[in-house]
């Protein structure tokens, strides 16, 4: 950072707090009778996340200005989003949803796009190291079992490499159980199943089970592996007290007028047909629009938050598969008794029960901050949504018990976690790629519908879905087309496949 930065950071938020507060006056401004039509734009942006301010600023670039943004948080980001933990006087941001740019630039490589942006305005992260910084523990206390962690490493990588060889001789997908078990990878012991679910669950928030092998594959070569055209294998934490959604939030101060974002605007019906988009708001309000994209995560697009009238096709609706979840649990204690690594690893003897651990109370961190988080994910994530905090802080506690038998744990003095299933704007955290789902049904969830409802967001992404920059770049990438097509006056969408059917039929 340069010695200006301070005063250009001033300047910046300084700007942010002004146009954040012209949105709110905006807003205010059009609140509606009943069933008034309030705006007329050319398209409505449903979503106000990644995907969704980077296809507003993509319109803006192409002379497209008559967009409105709606978004039922008060604040643009999406699944970026903070809250502030701690004791008065020693309180934390922390990020309940995505904490990391994943994978960053190698040599003069292609460059993610979202640390680009995170260097453009400044936020401020730290490398993350997830292999080389670990501490190994079991039901027993500590337990070295660092050979078995590393060996899990190369076992990942050879799943990937088995992956790539099923795409170029054209074979069926698979799940990633199958495809572990086919290179000879049975984990046993609870040592075992922790080390695999590090390489992949604490990824992809499901279980290899759950999981496509060669989409898994695809999800971290494309992202990780320079020689598959992916940006590099590094981790950068945001620790950013603005929070990680700052540099969306700043990215859109430098573009958006406040008539183009209406906040606080929770959608509930979406009516479609070839001559436009109807939008109704949860208070009555009407907007009426040539054009729509949705950028809802799956997770919406499952469940019935929103109701499409017409109902969304057979072959749209198909593609709608799989949410995943994961789960940050954070706890402060008054002084720290655990590893003096940044990554701590708990084998229980049920496989994902409370096992990968942060310690965020390091110089490059939080210091002092005697801040700690454990991840859980998948079916776990679902299963602790549905109990008390108190009941999961009781459980968590009692793992904390497991892994320290020598010492006495005290009370946290501060517990949250923040329940990403439940919540009707998201129901669960990203999306994961089941073995059922087919390129065809990727074609089908990008596709567009009656050429004038338009999809995008991480679950679109055929390279990157899961990620941040995955939202980005369907964000840009789609609204790119859509924007084509508005200058054209008017345009068939994007492709979809009628049927996904089998090479050959069945043999009963
Ligand atoms: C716990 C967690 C950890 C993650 N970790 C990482 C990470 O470290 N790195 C990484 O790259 N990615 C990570 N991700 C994934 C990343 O957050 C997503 O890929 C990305 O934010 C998706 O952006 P989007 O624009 O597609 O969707 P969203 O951010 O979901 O945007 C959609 C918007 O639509 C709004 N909306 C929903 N329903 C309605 C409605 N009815 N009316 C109006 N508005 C509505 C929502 O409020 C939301 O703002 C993580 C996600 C979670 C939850
Ligand atoms: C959105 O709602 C919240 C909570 O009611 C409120 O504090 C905030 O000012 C609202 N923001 C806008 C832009 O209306
Ligand atoms: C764990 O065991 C490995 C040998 O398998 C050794 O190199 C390493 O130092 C041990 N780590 C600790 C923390 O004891
Ligand atoms: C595991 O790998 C790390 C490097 O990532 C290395 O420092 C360590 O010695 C390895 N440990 C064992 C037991 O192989
Ligand atoms: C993933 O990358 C590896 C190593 O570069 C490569 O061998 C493999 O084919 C790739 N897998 C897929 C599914 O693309
Ligand atoms: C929205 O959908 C619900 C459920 O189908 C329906 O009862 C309601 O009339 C719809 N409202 C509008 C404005 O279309
Ligand atoms: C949207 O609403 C307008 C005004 O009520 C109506 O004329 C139009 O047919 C509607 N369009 C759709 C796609 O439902
Ligand atoms: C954080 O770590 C430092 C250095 O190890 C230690 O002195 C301090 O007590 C810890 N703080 C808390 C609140 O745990």
């Amino acid at each position: 950072m340069s010695v200006l930065s301070p005063l250009l950071w001033c300047l910046l938020t300084l700007l942010l707090v002004n146009i954040q507060s012209a949105y709110a006056r905006s807003v205010k401004r059009s609140l509606p009778e009943d069933g008034e039509v309030v705006a007329h734009p050319t398209v409505l942006i449903l979503g106000g996340g990644v995907a969704g301010v980077i296809a507003a600023r993509t319109l803006y670039e192409q002379g497209i200005t008559n967009f409105v943004i709606v978004e039922a948080r008060g604040e643009l980001g999406g699944r970026l989003q903070t809250e502030t933990i701690g004791v008065p006087g020693n309180q934390w941001v922390v990020e309940r949803g995505p904490n990391w740019v994943q994978g960053t630039q190698t040599g003069d490589g292609p460059e993610n796009p979202i640390w680009a942006l995170v260097q453009k305005h400044g936020v401020k992260t730290v490398y993350n190291d997830w292999y080389g910084s670990m501490t190994t523990y079991d039901e027993t206390g500590f337990s070295n079992y660092t050979d078995i962690f590393n060996e899990s490493g190369d076992v990942y990588d050879e799943l990937t490499v088995v992956a790539g060889a099923r795409v170029e001789q054209q074979l069926v997908d698979l799940t990633a159980r199958s495809g572990y078990s086919l290179i000879g990878s049975k984990p046993m012991t609870p040592a075992d199943k922790a080390c695999e679910y590090y390489q992949f669950d604490w990824e992809y928030a499901q279980t290899p089970l759950e999981s496509s092998w060669i989409a898994s594959s695809w999800g971290n070569n494309f992202t990780y592996d320079p020689d598959q055209g992916g940006f590099g294998d590094a981790n950068e934490m945001s620790i950013d007290q603005r929070g990680f959604k700052y540099f969306i939030q700043a990215e859109a101060a430098e573009f958006l007028q406040p008539e183009q974002l209406m906040l606080n605007a929770t959608v509930t019906n979406i009516t479609y047909s070839s001559e436009g988009v109807n939008v109704t708001l949860k208070d009555g309000t009407l907007l009426v629009a040539a054009y729509a994209l949705c950028t809802f995560s799956l997770g919406v697009l499952q469940n019935d938050d929103v109701v499409f009238e017409p109902s969304l096709p057979d072959w749209k609706q198909e593609a709608i598969q799989s949410m995943a979840t994961y789960t940050k649990i954070f706890l402060q204690f008054p002084d720290d008794f655990w590893f003096d690594t940044q990554m701590g690893l708990y084998a229980d003897t049920t496989r994902g029960r409370y096992p990968v651990w942060q310690n965020m109370n390091l110089t490059d961190f939080f210091p002092g901050s005697g801040v700690v988080f454990v991840t859980v994910t998948g079916e776990y994530s679902v299963r602790i949504e549905a109990l008390s905090d108190e009941d999961v802080q009781a459980e968590v506690l009692e793992v904390l018990r497991a892994m320290y038998p020598d010492t006495t744990i005290p009370e946290p003095t501060a517990f949250y976690f923040p329940r990403w299933h439940t919540n009707p704007l998201f129901r669960g955290s990203y999306s994961n790629w089941p073995p059922s789902f087919f390129s065809g049904h990727h074609e089908n969830l990008r596709a567009t519908v009656e050429q004038r409802l338009w999809f995008a967001g991480e679950a679109t992404s055929i390279k990157y879905f899961g990620f941040l920059h995955g939202a980005y770049y369907e964000g840009l990438d789609v609204a790119t087309d859509l924007a084509l097509c508005i200058q054209a006056g008017g345009c068939a969408g994007l492709a979809h496949v009628p049927e996904i059917k089998n090479a050959y039929p069945y043999v009963v």
